[in-house]
């Protein structure tokens, strides 16, 4: 087996290796480092990525399966190291994921084997079983008489209006606009005020497809609007989906991972900060 450099003259070949953002920053031309692995003039294999914060930061890295345990993702490792070699700037490689399939568990293994040391996340995302919710204490704490209306029955235009005094404040909810995105309908629940939503809390399937608690907002009703909303969420998803079902939670900051610490004490985090210091910092 043997690596070569990436770029627009043999993306193609490539392609089938690269996670999709990174695929399309290649073809764009935009600055992204990459590197094929190949064997016998067939590619089967490719990792990428950048400097950020004075690491390289990899956002892709994948071996074809036919191709696993004959040292190709190691190689790409040691290529990529060699490269570095003489870049003053970088202290070593970095690499941020999510665990939510096998083959992610597998590339976490590697990477330990490989010797990178895992820190602290910079993302808090868990996965929080449907039926441990059932002990949270925040469901004693819903507001009688507070209604809660799932998204299904809120009339499109509020919804476009959420999004777009959300993308105002420059905090977009979602990537793609609401009204768009992969929504779950009734999971997803808000608080009016008028006819304008005030809390809300949207589900998708974000992550790989799982249902994800992408965003939270309690709005003016605070803590009470919160549980109801919750608890509203939490009985239609009882009566939809299996009481197995793992829901993705992504905690976007400290308080919303306090807050899940405190709701769901099982959730199991996701999220990985992978390290591999090289000797200059040593
Ligand atoms: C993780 C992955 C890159 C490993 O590639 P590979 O070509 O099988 O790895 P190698 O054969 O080069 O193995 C190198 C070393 O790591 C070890 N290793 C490989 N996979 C391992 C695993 N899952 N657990 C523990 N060690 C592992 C090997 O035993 C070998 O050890 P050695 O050097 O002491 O002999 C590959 O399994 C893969 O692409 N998985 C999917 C990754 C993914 O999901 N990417 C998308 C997000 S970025």
């Amino acid at each position: 087996m043997e690596t070569t450099i990436i770029d627009r003259g043999n993306l193609d070949f490539f392609t089938s290796f690269l996670l999709p953002d990174a695929a399309l920053l290649l073809k764009e031309g935009k600055p992204i480092f990459a590197l094929g692995l190949v064997e016998n003039e067939e590619a089967c294999g490719a990792l990428a990525g950048g400097p950020r914060d004075g690491y390289f930061e990899i956002s892709s890295f994948f071996v074809a399966p036919v191709k696993r345990g004959r040292g190709g993702g190691k190689l790409l490792l040691e290529s990529l190291k060699s490269c570095m070699e003489g870049q003053s700037s970088l202290f070593g490689i970095r690499s941020d994921f999510t665990v939510t399939n096998g083959e992610l568990s597998m590339y976490e293994n590697f990477l330990r084997h490989s010797g990178f040391e895992f820190k602290k996340p910079r993302e808090t995302i868990y996965s929080v079983n449907l039926s441990s919710l059932s002990k949270s204490p925040f469901f004693s704490k819903a507001a009688e008489g507070l209604k809660v209306h799932q998204f299904l029955e809120i009339p499109t235009s509020c919804v476009r209006e959420l999004d777009r005094s959300a993308r105002i404040s420059e905090e977009a909810i979602l990537p793609l606009p609401l009204d768009k995105a992969e929504l779950d309908p009734e999971l997803s629940v808000a608080v009016m005020d008028g006819s304008r939503i005030d809390g809300f809390m949207v589900f998708d399937r974000s992550f790989n497809g799982q249902l994800t608690l992408a965003y939270a907002d309690s709005g003016a009703g605070g803590s009470a609007a919160f549980s109801s909303m919750l608890s509203a969420s939490y009985q239609r998803a009882l009566e939809k989906y299996p009481k197995d079902t793992e829901i993705i939670v992504n905690c976007v900051n400290a308080i919303s991972t306090s807050l899940l610490e405190r709701l769901a004490p099982e959730g199991r985090p996701l999220s990985r900060s992978a390290l591999f210091l090289t000797s200059k910092e040593n």
